[in-house]
C-alpha cells in the first residue's frame, strides 16, 4: 500500500523533486482533466496563492511516484473560503488554529476506483484524518463540489454545512466543516479497509508530530 508523506515546510527540501511533479501533476488533473482554466500558468505547474510555507502537503507516494495529494491549509492563513468563496460560509470563512482547509484532493487517473485493497482515495482521506489527530486539530473546512457530500457521510465523516450550496461554473458548491477526532478516523478505516496508520513523518522532529501541551503551537 502506498505510504502518505507529511510535507511541510521544515522537511520540503526532502522532496524537492517530488513538488515539481506535484504541481506538474496538479496542472495535468486540475487544467487539463478538469479544465479549469483559470489556473493554467506557461510554465504548466499549477500553483496559487495558498501554496504557501504554511501549506502542508500529504503525498501518497509508491516508491518515488505520487499516486495521490490533498493540500492543508491553515484557516488563520488566507484560504480558498476566505478569498474566493466567502459566500459559501454563511456565519463568515472559519477562522481557527485548530482549523485546517482541506484542498486538491486527487488520485493520478491510472490509480481511481481501484477494487483491490484499499482504494488510494480512501487511504489519502484517512491520512488527513490520521495528521489531523496527530496534531490536535479539531475540524478541516472544505469548499467542494456537491456530489462529494454523500462520500464523505458514507466514510463516516461528519460533515455540516456552512451555508447553502452555490453554482459556481455551473457547478454545485458548498462549504463544509468535518470533526476531526477518533471515530471519524476509526470509521474511514473501517469502511473503507485502510488498515491504519499510513503517515510518513520524515524529517520531522516528535514536537511537530504529535500535540504536546498546546497542540497546534506546534504547527
Ligand atoms: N463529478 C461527479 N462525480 C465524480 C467526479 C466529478 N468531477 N469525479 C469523480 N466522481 C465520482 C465518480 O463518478 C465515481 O462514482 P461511482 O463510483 O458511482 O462511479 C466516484 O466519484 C469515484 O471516482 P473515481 O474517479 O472512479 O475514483 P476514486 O474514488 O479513486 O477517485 C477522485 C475520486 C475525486 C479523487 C478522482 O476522481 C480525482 O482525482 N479526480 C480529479 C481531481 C478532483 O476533481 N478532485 C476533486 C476536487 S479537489
Amino acid at each position: 500500500m502506498m505510504e502518505v508523506h507529511v510535507i511541510r515546510r521544515e522537511n520540503r527540501h526532502l522532496y524537492t523533486d517530488i513538488l515539481e511533479d506535484y504541481f506538474r501533476i496538479r496542472h495535468q488533473i486540475y487544467v487539463v482533466e478538469r479544465k479549469w482554466t483559470e489556473l493554467d500558468r506557461p510554465d504548466k505547474r499549477e500553483i496559487d496563492q495558498f501554496d504557501t510555507d504554511d501549506t502542508v502537503y500529504l503525498l501518497g507516494l509508491d516508491g518515488r511516484a505520487i499516486v495521490a495529494g490533498m493540500r492543508l491549509v491553515p484557516t488563520t492563513s488566507p484560504t480558498l473560503l476566505s478569498e474566493l468563496f466567502p459566500a459559501l460560509a454563511l456565519n463568515g470563512p472559519v477562522r481557527r488554529r485548530d482549523v485546517y482547509e482541506l484542498s486538491r484532493i486527487f488520485v493520478v487517473p491510472n490509480r481511481r476506483g481501484e477494487h483491490a485493497g484499499p482504494r488510494a482515495e480512501a487511504v489519502i482521506q484517512a491520512a488527513a484524518m490520521e495528521f489531523g489527530l496527530s496534531i490536535g486539530l479539531s475540524a478541516f473546512t472544505i469548499v467542494l463540489e456537491s456530489w462529494w457530500l454523500p462520500r464523505l457521510l458514507d466514510q463516516g465523516w461528519l460533515a455540516r454545512p456552512l451555508g447553502l450550496p452555490v453554482n459556481i461554473n455551473s457547478l454545485s458548491t458548498v462549504a463544509v466543516i468535518v470533526d476531526v477526532n477518533d471515530e471519524a478516523w476509526t470509521k474511514i478505516c473501517s469502511r473503507r479497509s485502510v488498515p491504519g496508520s499510513t503517515l510518513v513523518w520524515q524529517g520531522l522532529s516528535a514536537l511537530e508530530r504529535h500535540p504536546v501541551r498546546d497542540p497546534v503551537a506546534a504547527v
